[in-house]
């Protein structure tokens, strides 16, 4: 959907998710690497892209943001979504850091971090909850650190699927321990 929230976690930027963003997106979700753990699709022509954007902006169920890096690349290097809001609940996804000179930087970390910052305070939620495959380490090490807690798991196009959640508590909690150590 059109929205203005913005939000920031040490290195990292939220911004809404803008046009000029969706040509750099769409290389990163179109390479297999990238796109490995991430809902299986075909290959997204430019055409395809601009349309899905226009689709998106009239969603009033999904909040796209770009991930800035603010410190060193100062460009956009990823992005990720919330969506599926039910009552006071939303499901945080399609996290994707596409640009190579970005990982190993704690931006994803810092990007979730930064994005439960709207849901809890901005928005108000009381309930953010994820999917995330067992063989996804990258994502899997971030959302643990992040305080997401796993509930269940079920098997989902051949591999382990796992269903996580974090309350606004834990998501303080996890600020006070992030503000008191500085790495
Ligand atoms: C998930 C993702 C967003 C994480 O991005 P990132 O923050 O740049 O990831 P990093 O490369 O810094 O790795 C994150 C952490 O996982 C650790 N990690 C990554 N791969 C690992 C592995 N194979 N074994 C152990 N630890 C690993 C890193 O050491 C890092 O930990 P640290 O910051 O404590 O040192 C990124 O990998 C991505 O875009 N993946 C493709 C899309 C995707 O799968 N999205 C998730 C859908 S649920």
């Amino acid at each position: 959907m059109k929205h203005s929230y913005t939000s920031e976690f040490r290195n990292v930027k939220l911004k809404p998710l803008a046009a000029e963003d969706i040509e750099l997106l769409r290389n990163w979700r179109n390479d297999a690497g990238n796109a490995k753990y991430l809902r299986k699709i075909p290959y997204i022509t430019s055409e395809m892209q601009k349309a899905w954007f226009e689709k998106y902006l009239e969603n009033e169920d999904e909040i796209c943001f770009s991930i800035f890096e603010q410190d060193v690349l100062n460009r956009v290097v990823g992005s990720l979504s919330l969506y599926e809001f039910q009552g006071k609940q939303a499901e945080f996804g399609k996290i994707l850091i596409g640009d190579e000179a970005a990982h190993g930087k704690k931006i994803g970390l810092h990007a979730l971090l930064a994005v439960l910052k709207v849901a809890f305070e901005d928005l108000k939620l009381e309930k953010v909850i994820l999917h995330v495959y067992e063989d996804n380490i990258a994502a899997r090490h971030i959302y643990e650190s992040a305080g997401f807690v796993k509930k269940d798991s079920h098997i989902s196009c051949g591999m382990t699927e796992n269903y996580m959640e974090i309350t606004p508590e834990a998501y303080s909690e996890k600020c006070k321990e992030m503000k008191a150590c500085k790495s």
